[in-house]
């Protein structure tokens, strides 16, 4: 993927000076409550993992979400965002993101970047249905994502063991044709 601008935000490619703080935001039980996370990972796995990416479908290459700092040069990395499964016949994938720095939740910056991601696989990946996977208890992923057009399709029941008991995992999608009467 280019480098992707909105109106707040830049979205890079990935970096090896990122990993620790990757390795940060994986390791952060608040920030992984509601991703599939059951162990830590310590740096030389974060490292395997970038390596591994990196080598991987550029397209699937998982962005920097990045703020601008006011009245300097300096752009933040708050979180990252990417896709998955790329269905070269469906034109499809998933969408996954992750705002790591959690003083920057509730601001509108997780919308915006999928919004400018969703942009991107649509009008620049030929996408025709993007979906995501969102855990049970997770409202503020769910109303961020319906902002934005996401419609809930199903729950696959008990699909999620956590904290001694099994939660429900909702499917939630866009397609090209909502997206372009309301980009
Ligand atoms: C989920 C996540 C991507 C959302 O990004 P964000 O920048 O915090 O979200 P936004 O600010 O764009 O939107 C959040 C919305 O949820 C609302 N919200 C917050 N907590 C809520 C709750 N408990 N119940 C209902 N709505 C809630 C906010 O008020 C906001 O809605 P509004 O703009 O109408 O006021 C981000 O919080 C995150 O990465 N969390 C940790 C990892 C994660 O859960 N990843 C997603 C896995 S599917």
């Amino acid at each position: 993927m280019p480098v992707l601008y909105s109106k707040r935000l830049r979205l890079r490619a990935p970096e090896r000076e990122d990993v620790p703080l990757f390795l940060k935001w994986v390791n952060d039980p608040e920030v992984t409550e509601n991703l599939e996370q059951v162990a830590a990972y310590n740096l030389l796995q974060e490292e395997a993992w970038f390596e591994k990416m990196s080598s991987g479908p550029r397209t699937e290459m998982p962005l920097v979400i990045e703020i601008h700092q006011q009245d300097s040069d300096v752009w933040i990395p708050i979180g990252n965002i990417g896709f998955a499964d790329i269905h070269q016949i469906n034109r499809s994938a998933e969408i996954g993101i992750m705002i790591g720095e959690k003083e920057y939740w509730d601001q509108g910056y997780g919308s915006e970047a999928m919004r400018r991601t969703c942009q991107y696989g649509f009008e620049e990946l030929n996408l025709h249905r993007i979906y995501l996977r969102v855990f049970e208890g997770n409202n503020r992923g769910k109303r961020a994502y319906q902002k934005i057009g996401f419609v809930y399709e199903g729950t696959m029941r008990e699909a999620r063991y956590h904290r001694g008991r099994y939660w429900g995992v909702d499917f939630m999608s866009i397609i090209k044709t909502e997206w372009v009467q309301n980009p």
